[in-house]
């Protein structure tokens, strides 16, 4: 089904008789809906938008929502707002394309905020059962300016005044926008800068551009309370995918291309828990677990080896879980499986007792690192002669890592990895701090074809990887109803897959 005005393959235009316009835009009831509640999330959205303005007086600042993305021809990806723009003005899942945030400056001190979006169009207008990006007939109700005022508390308006509003008065010169959120945008705010008469070069608005950024994405860095709790559903649902899972895996092995059936099965967890998932699941069995990011999922599931499944639900306020768990398809690790997993769960456990604060970010890689190396040290891989110190040594040794090339934590929240652009100083030697959150994901890897790795290790990839917050004196596993430990993890899976037992 394609709708009339979508790019024209020529012969597919029905024309438009005026009989035609004239039914179409009639028959239809009033709408006298009462305008959506006030979300609980409104709150938080205007109290994160105060710490924008504080940091930027007098600027306006344009924060898009981004745009629709072709995915085929006349067919769209589906949706998904730009994490700062989801922050600030707290729509999630459900926010209309094309939408964008301003923070007007005040006269009076502050900025005021203003989301521009294209309401519905009215049912006698042809956008209504003829645009199939946009027209209610297509794609279902959408808010209304009246919705969005009231749900958020903020002043709404039609996406069409935003040029002029942009450019109204001498703030017009003192724009910053988030370019990589919407390049439309950012072309926008390039012409009225110049037209208002900056006196930046086109390096200066650039940089000033990247600041914001780099701000909206640094601010999110420790959790409140509300957004602890979304984390915690986030994680709730996928333990519930995770499960499903675990329940699956006999049929994986035996319809084949089971690595897609373990994907699917937790896609539908993720569209039925919440928005879907938050990244794309890595479901990766055998030798592919090897594959730090196997997404392709087109493998086999077979009887005797391990499966990394690395995971998350994204619930609709777009915080999202980031989970692997490494399960013996059979319900039994083998001996030298037990033996790698066994020294991955205790790097993990190194890892963990690191993250507590007045600690640095950095220190829980080292931790979980120096497990690692040990016991690849113990197990004879490194080279003849390669001490535990020489390997540990950052600036000239690092043979261990051949076996786990990548850190071992990230940052975690509305993206599944947060606060990407903090530089250096505030992310790998920042100090943590209660209300982070962060996962700790160490992991060994021998590939098939790793002649290097003793012949019994090869094709056995494990990574365990647990959500963390940081409290005022350690930390909490958000995700510890999960089990890690191999023999739990044998009795979860008996117990997850005895449907008696779960009666
Ligand atoms: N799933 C990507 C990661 O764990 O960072
Ligand atoms: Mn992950
Ligand atoms: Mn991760």
């Amino acid at each position: 089904m394609t709708s009339e005005n979508q790019p024209k393959a020529g012969h597919r235009g029905i024309p438009i008789s005026t009989e035609f316009r004239e039914f179409m835009a009639s028959g239809w009831a009033t709408d006298d809906r009462a305008p959506a509640p006030r979300a609980e999330v409104a709150d938080h959205a205007a109290r994160r938008r105060a710490a924008v303005s504080e940091r930027f007086p007098g600027e306006r600042l344009v924060i898009p929502g981004g745009g629709l993305k072709v995915r085929s021809n006349d067919t769209d990806y589906t949706f998904r707002p730009h994490t700062a723009f989801a922050h600030l003005s707290g729509l999630g899942a459900h926010a209309e394309p094309d939408s964008v945030l301003v923070l007007d400056p005040s006269p009076e001190g502050g900025h005021h905020a203003v989301l521009y979006f294209r309401p519905p169009a009215p049912r006698d207008t042809e956008e209504f059962y003829i645009d199939s990006r946009y027209g209610e007939f297509w794609v279902g109700s959408r808010r209304t300016i009246a919705d969005v005022e009231s749900e958020l508390g903020l002043t709404a308006r039609h996406i069409d005044e935003l040029p002029a509003d942009l450019a109204k008065d001498e703030a017009a010169a003192r724009l910053r926008v988030v370019r990589s959120a919407d390049p439309r945008l950012a072309e926008l705010v390039d012409t009225t800068r110049v037209q208002a008469g900056t006196s930046l070069t086109v390096e200066e608005q650039e940089e000033a551009d990247e600041e914001l950024a780099c701000h909206l994405s640094g601010m999110r860095i420790v959790k409140d309370e509300w957004e602890v709790g979304e984390m915690r559903t986030a994680i709730a649902a996928t333990h519930k995918g995770f499960e499903a899972i675990i329940a699956t895996l006999p049929e994986a092995v035996r319809k084949g291309r089971g690595e897609r059936w373990v994907e699917g099965i937790f896609g539908l967890y993720a569209r039925h828990e919440g928005n879907g998932v938050g990244y794309e699941s890595i479901c990766a069995s055998g030798d592919h677990a090897n594959t730090i990011h196997w997404t392709r999922n087109t493998g086999e599931v077979r009887e005797g080896d391990l499966i990394l499944v690395d995971a998350g639900i994204e619930i609709d306020s777009l915080f999202t879980a980031d989970i692997t768990r490494t399960l013996p398809v059979t319900g039994r690790f083998t001996d030298v499986q037990r033996k790698i997993y066994d020294a991955v769960h205790e790097a993990q456990q190194a890892g963990l007792a690191a993250v507590k604060p007045g600690n640095r970010f950095s220190d829980i890689h080292a931790a979980a690192n120096e497990v690692v190396a040990r016991h690849l040290h113990e197990w004879g891989l490194l080279p003849e002669g390669v001490t535990l110190e020489q390997t540990l040594d950052p600036e000239n040794g690092g043979w261990h890592r051949r076996w786990m090339v990548h850190g071992t934590s990230h940052h975690l929240g509305m993206d599944v990895h947060d606060c990407q652009l903090l530089l250096r100083e505030e992310y790998m030697d920042g100090e943590l701090r209660p209300g982070m959150i962060l996962t700790v994901e160490p992991g060994l890897y021998f590939k098939a074809d790793d002649l290097l790795a003793p012949e019994e290790f090869r094709g056995i990839g494990v990574r365990i990887e647990d959500d963390v917050l940081v409290t005022e004196d350690g930390c909490e596993n958000l995700s510890a109803a999960m089990p890690s430990a191999s023999y739990e993890v044998e009795e979860w899976i008996a117990r997850v897959s005895d449907p008696a037992a779960n009666r």
